[in-house]
């Protein structure tokens, strides 16, 4: 497809003598589109050209050669240039190519390999909101980079290590007999962890103990593991249901545990390079020199590891494995600190170039309404509660909507989905967030079943046709009106957004975009008659149509949600 904002940073460079890369980080977009479809600020060089931004443009203006068959017109208004582009022109590419399968499919990270550390739930504990969110962050990005051809490795680093377990197995031994895992198994997990907790601070006995099965469950002690890997795979089936529904696939579930007999290594290496120190006992690095106050602790006092030792033997070990260009850790931002400690201390352990492929994706907290909605256990929320009570939510508002609606069930799964996915994803992963399914399941909303629905709408039109048109067979020129051309512009911009969902890690960004296209579409169908117009027009709106739905849909599923037929 034609790259309009390439060839006019081509021109612009041309006439400037600019690196073209730079000019193209300089062309905006311009919000109100009477100012162009794209639009190069001239503030930027009136320092360097000791010139009034305006006087650049009209200079600059002047010297640009262009084609108008690729761009229309340029204007200069206040220190900027507007570029129109040929509409002929981008209706003729954008309608070609969405003929061929998988809009928007590049191999621009052909080469590239990309980690997503993400979901990352912990053993025999629930599965919070928290784990939600990240799970659908993950996932989507995982989706987009896919889709641009990078090599990428989805990683579920499983809580499954730690001092913890040693407690919990001596619980099971004390009252394994009262409980029956078979059945809501992390809930009763979660009980006996709170009363061996209890029992452990008034009685020393006990705590011993469950020190000394820590001790066995390290040293390899078959008693030990096996009730371990019991507390284990009772948990995976709690998560792996969350997995199915939600349609989440990992390509690793290597947790903590698989790094628990390589942080020696990790040690082993700090110690060559000269930056453990001791501290009452236990092993730190000192940061200070790049401004983090808090020291990294990679080995207690009485010599296990923690949490970040094995963070650190991850990288190293996934340096080595993946020859990673990118390693993402979808993390709420309660972990910061841990993440750049971590990211500092791993300097010491890899080459550079791993170094500056680390990133926490970092994202805020999910609160939910409090009331009937949630199952709680203390303070914690099931998620699978949630995510069955949006479903049956959406079965009711679908039944009321349309009764006849056969497969029901089916499309309430993807519409309730739809509407978690969507609201989670809505807003920029940092900020905090509320869920309340009234408003993620209102239908004319920016929500999950407002996209549905409006994909939903085009597959209707077009099933009133016998026969979908070829691209060969529709005139352009039928798709020149405000409203189409506001659809063509969106669905060019398709690659764009996919390409800003991985450079800046935000799946909102996809989000928003499917709003919008949405949106554009509910003009166009409510503003232009589809069906009985004469042929020829007829026939290239259906087309445009078809390609709507083809974005909506594919766009739908990078953002991690399926697209009913109808509903
Ligand atoms: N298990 C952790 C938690 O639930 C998240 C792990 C994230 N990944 C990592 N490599 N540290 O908070």
């Amino acid at each position: 497809m034609i790259q309009f904002k390439q060839y006019i940073a081509q021109e612009i460079s041309n006439a400037t003598e600019i690196d073209k890369q730079e000019i193209e980080g300089y062309i905006e977009i311009p919000k109100d589109d009477k100012n162009g479809d794209y639009a190069f600020p001239c503030f930027r060089l009136a320092k360097t050209m000791k010139k009034a931004p305006q006087a650049i443009a009209e200079e600059i203006k002047e010297k640009i050669l262009i084609d108008d068959k690729i761009i229309e017109k340029i204007e200069v208004l206040g220190g900027y240039i507007n570029f129109y582009i040929n509409k002929t022109l981008l209706a003729k590419e954008v309608l070609e190519e969405l003929e061929k399968e998988e809009y928007g499919k590049t191999e621009l990270g052909k080469g590239k390999t990309v980690l997503i550390d993400y979901s990352s739930p912990n053993i025999a504990k629930p599965f919070h909101i928290g784990h939600l969110r990240t799970t659908l962050i993950g996932n989507s990005l995982y989706r987009v980079y896919k889709y641009l051809g990078y090599n990428t490795i989805g990683i579920n680093h499983l809580g499954d290590y730690g001092t913890q377990f040693g407690k919990m197995i001596e619980a099971y031994k004390m009252w394994g007999n009262e409980y029956d895992l078979t059945e809501d198994p992390i809930n009763k997990m979660v009980d006996m962890y709170v009363r061996i907790n209890e029992l452990c601070k008034t009685d020393e006995k006990i705590l011993e103990n469950c020190r000394e099965n820590f001790r066995l469950l390290e040293a390899g002690d078959k008693y030990c593991a096996d009730l371990w890997n019991k507390f284990k795979d009772f948990s995976m089936i709690e998560f792996e249901k969350i997995y199915d529904v939600l349609n989440v696939k990992f390509d690793s579930y290597k947790g903590e545990s698989f790094y628990a007999d390589k942080t020696d290594e990790v040690i082993q290496k700090l110690e060559e390079k000269g930056v453990l120190t001791d501290s009452k006992g236990a092993k730190i690095v000192d940061l200070t020199d790049v401004g983090i106050k808090t020291p990294c602790l990679i080995q207690k006092a009485n010599g296990s590891s923690i949490y970040a030792t094995r963070d650190l033997a991850a990288i190293m070990y996934r340096a080595k494995t993946y020859d990673f260009d990118k390693c993402l850790y979808v993390v709420a931002y309660e972990q910061n600190l841990h993440f750049n400690q971590i990211f500092a201390v791993a300097k010491y352990l890899v080459d550079e170039k791993y170094v500056k492929g680390l990133e926490h994706v970092s994202y805020g907290m999910v609160a939910l309404p409090t009331g009937k909605m949630s199952t709680r256990l203390g303070n914690v929320v099931k998620i699978e509660d949630l995510i069955n009570g949006t479903i049956e939510k959406a079965e009711e508002i679908i039944t009321e909507k349309n009764p006849e609606l056969e497969n029901k069930e089916e499309v309430a799964k993807k519409v309730g989905i739809g509407a978690i996915v969507y609201n989670t994803l809505s807003t920029a992963s940092i900020k905090d967030q509320i869920f309340d399914w009234n408003t993620a399941l209102n239908f004319q909303g920016e929500t999950g079943p407002y996209i549905q629905y409006t994909y939903v709408r085009t597959q209707s039109i077009l099933e009133k046709v016998e026969k979908l048109p070829k691209f060969e067979e529709i005139k352009i020129e039928k798709l020149q009106d405000n409203y189409s051309i506001n659809i063509l512009k969106l669905i060019y911009n398709f690659e764009d957004i996919l390409v800003q969902v991985t450079t800046k890690e935000e799946p909102s960004i996809l989000a928003r975009y499917l709003i919008d296209l949405s949106k554009a579409f509910s003009n166009f169908y409510n503003e232009n008659k589809i069906i009985g117009e004469e042929k020829e027009l007829q026939d290239a709106r259906i087309y445009l149509t078809d390609c709507v739905g083809k974005v909506l849909k594919q766009g739908a599923y990078l953002l991690g949600m399926e697209m009913p037929n109808k509903m």
